[in-house]
């Protein structure tokens, strides 16, 4: 082959690659076959049923390199790793993009946003035209803070257990504008919607315009009444924020029937896209209002691209989120919810029998999925976590805010029983000592 053939049959594999579901895509290639096998066997079972088949989990478990990473990893809340198939198709984008980065990613990769814009979409269950995508739930969350017109007075209500960023992006506009942010501080676990929704509720004067929500809480895993805030919000003409950074690829769930106004979220997290990922979604109305955080053509436009006008990034890592879209909607949002779920409780339910051993999250199916908080009494979040790893080999994150205190463990797919068992261990040689 000649180098023009050479290119344009590189150029034919590479258009092959851009787009999710694409019968050629990396996932196909790679672990269509084995997942398809694994598949048949386990038909018509519940995914609850699903939840402890060790056997099913296993094949999913080899399509991650960390599964056999030397750390038993605890904190993919923080940041969960790709699937190997996910990691090879960045580096593949990100081999053709060297080969000349303003032809093969301005001209090539960039006509893979829309069919991934198309497959985010579904994964949302709401329509691409309300789906931007970014590189996290920071940059999502913040586009809608500072988008919005406010003036001063206007007040906002939020909680003090909301993620530092969007607290911090709030507090700037009160410095700068004048606006009033009010933050509520909740006793979790609180295992009653009602408790919850009237605290939001008793806040709300003639002034609030906004409610800003976290859908599972990052500090101990609560999952919030979302939907009922959100209902009750709009009965008093408010709108409302959902950062989704904990439940999206997570939980099974549709965007539009949280019925909030705005979502943002890491796709890096339990979706696990390539690290960088993130996703905006506003509802369609709404968008010629917010105005875009960094620039646009026309920025009261109703065209959702506008929030894409981020200036040059990584398109390789970008098209890596269809991969991770493919391995995810193989094994489906609602079984991988079950799974996780089941991988909480598996740990957590040995752990609060422990004497000296408590657990900070309900284990309630309807308030929590991968996210729990552990303490043991007497010992420090922050030195449990470092015996945790030194002695143990096993990375969890230490949380200390007013009145949560604890070590947050996350498994996820790949996380095997044996390193569950290899925590409940350590935690109770820790107890004992
Ligand atoms: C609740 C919540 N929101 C937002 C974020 C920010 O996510 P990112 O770092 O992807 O912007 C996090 C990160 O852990 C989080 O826990």
């Amino acid at each position: 082959m000649n180098t023009s053939e050479n290119r344009r049959s590189f150029i034919k594999k590479a258009g092959a690659f851009i787009g999710a579901f694409s019968v050629n895509s990396l996932f196909n290639q790679i672990h269509a076959s084995d997942w398809n096998d694994n598949e048949e066997q386990y038909h018509g079972l519940s995914p609850i049923e699903m939840a402890s088949n060790e056997d099913y989990w296993s094949v999913i478990q080899q399509g991650y390199s960390a599964s056999s990473s030397p750390i038993i990893i605890l904190n993919n809340g923080g940041v969960s790793p790709s699937p190997i198939v996910v990691q090879q198709a960045v580096e593949r984008f990100n081999q053709m993009t060297n080969q000349g980065p303003s032809y093969y990613m301005w001209q090539i990769l960039d006509q893979g946003r829309e069919s991934l814009r198309e497959s985010l979409a579904k994964l949302g269950g709401c329509s691409s035209e309300e789906i931007a995508i970014n590189r996290n739930a920071t940059e999502a969350l913040v586009t809608v803070i500072y988008g919005l017109d406010l003036k001063k007075g206007d007040e906002v209500v939020g909680s003090t257990q909301d993620y530092p960023n969007m607290m911090q992006a709030w507090k700037q506009r009160v410095l700068r504008e004048g606006i009033i942010y009010k933050q509520l501080t909740f006793d979790f676990p609180i295992e009653n919607d009602e408790e919850i929704v009237e605290k939001y509720r008793e806040a709300i004067t003639e002034k609030t315009k906004i409610i800003h929500l976290t859908h599972v809480i990052n500090w101990n895993g609560q999952i919030m009444p979302v939907k009922k805030i959100a209902k009750m919000a709009h009965e008093h003409g408010l709108e409302v924020i959902i950062d989704g950074a904990h439940s999206f690829g997570l939980l099974d769930f549709k965007i539009p029937d949280l019925e909030g106004d705005y979502f943002g979220t890491s796709l890096h997290k339990y979706l696990s896209a390539p690290i960088g990922s993130g996703m905006l979604w506003i509802k369609k109305d709404k968008i010629s209002k917010v105005w875009p955080l960094v620039c646009a053509g026309d920025p009261q436009s109703d065209n959702i691209r506008k929030f894409e006008n981020l200036g040059t990034r990584s398109f390789p890592i970008e098209q890596g989120i269809g991969e991770a879209l493919n391995f995810h909607n193989a094994i489906g949002t609602k079984r991988k919810e079950e799974r996780i779920r089941y991988l909480k409780d598996y740990w957590a339910k040995q752990a609060k029998d422990i004497p000296r051993v408590k657990i900070h999250t309900s284990l309630n199916p309807a308030y929590s999925c991968a996210l729990a908080g552990v303490s043991v009494e007497g010992i420090e979040p922050g030195v449990l976590t470092s015996v945790l790893m030194s002695k143990y080999k096993i990375h969890t994150t230490s949380i200390s805010l007013e009145n949560i205190h604890c070590v947050r463990v996350s498994p996820h797919v790949y996380t095997k029983i044996s390193d569950l068992d290899r925590l409940v261990e350590a935690l109770s040689n820790i107890a004992k000592s």
